[in-house]
């Protein structure tokens, strides 16, 4: 015998509508679920500003990749035709200047962030066990990060790119032991000229790029892994015994009252 459902109201059934897609996902997926672990996840209750650093490192990053993408559609990697493809770019293209513009002074803003977000993992004492590995990543990060920036540099191919470019891989060719090879695999010969515009450019728009999402992901997973670290200041990661897990603000720790000690009486 069939049994008759009870009438589910007008909300509840545009609930299930809205979310039948996600519903359908993650039945055949587990992806939404799996998103929800990534984002809703418990952080230390003193958990401040400074933590937003990493983040905001990766949408500068994310901003390079967008950006980066739509440049590529322009450009011709050719010292013939690379800057005036530059040109075209700022003059022609609907809105070209400010996707070029975001890219040049987004690169500078993804040093800065990145420099910004390791001192405070410094300063926090973020690196020390058990996240040493991470900060190991992070400086690979950092290497990758400029790496972007030098070869990006020589893309416009104009006089100061040219020349910065010959400063940069003399400079390497100095280098003890590995120095010579080094100028000469990035020269892509013995003259600076269309080969090292095309490596440039590979080395630029595609194996760097890869390379940080891989470490950007090892990054992250370890972030999740691990947790992420209290400020210096935190009486609660101290073990202070007077603050219980989950315990409202209390009077003591707006330094009105003297701590009470665990299981002595108040004075
Ligand atoms: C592409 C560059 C980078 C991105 C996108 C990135 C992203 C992030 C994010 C989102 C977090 C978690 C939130 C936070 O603590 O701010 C984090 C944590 C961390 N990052 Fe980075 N990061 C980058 C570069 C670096 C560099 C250069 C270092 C150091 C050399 C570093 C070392 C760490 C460490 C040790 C943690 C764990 C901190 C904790 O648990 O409190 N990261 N990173």
């Amino acid at each position: 015998m069939a049994v008759a459902r009870p009438p589910r109201s007008r909300r509840k059934q545009m609930e299930a509508i809205a979310l039948y897609p996600l519903d359908w996902l993650e039945e055949r997926s587990g992806l939404v679920g799996a998103v929800k672990y990534f984002l809703f996840r418990k952080v230390p209750g003193d958990t401040n500003w400074f933590q937003t650093l990493g983040s905001a490192t990766l949408t500068a990053f994310l901003v390079q990749a967008i950006t980066g993408v739509i440049l590529a559609m322009y450009y011709t990697p050719d010292p013939n035709s690379a800057y005036e493809s530059i040109k075209h770019i700022t003059n022609d293209v609907t809105l070209g200047w400010l996707v070029r513009g975001m890219h040049r002074w987004g690169a500078s803003v993804f040093i800065i962030l990145m420099f910004f977000h390791m001192a405070r993992v410094f300063l926090f004492g973020a690196y020390k066990y058990p996240r040493e590995l991470n900060w190991i990543i992070g400086v690979l990060l950092l290497v990758l990060g400029m790496l972007e920036g030098f070869t990006g540099y020589l893309l416009p191919w104009d006089q100061t790119a040219y020349w910065a470019t010959v400063v940069g891989i003399n400079l390497n060719g100095t280098g003890p032991i590995i120095g010579p090879f080094l100028s000469s695999v990035l020269r892509g010969g013995s003259e600076i000229g269309p080969d090292t515009l095309a490596r440039f450019y590979s080395i630029h728009m595609l194996v760097l790029p890869a390379a940080i999402m891989g470490l950007i992901g090892l990054h992250l997973y370890l972030v999740i892994r691990l947790g992420v670290t209290s400020p210096p200041w935190s009486k609660k990661a101290a073990g202070a015994p007077w603050i219980e897990e989950d315990e409202p603000e209390q009077p003591a720790r707006k330094g009105l009252v003297e701590p009470t000690p665990r299981g002595g009486a108040a004075k």
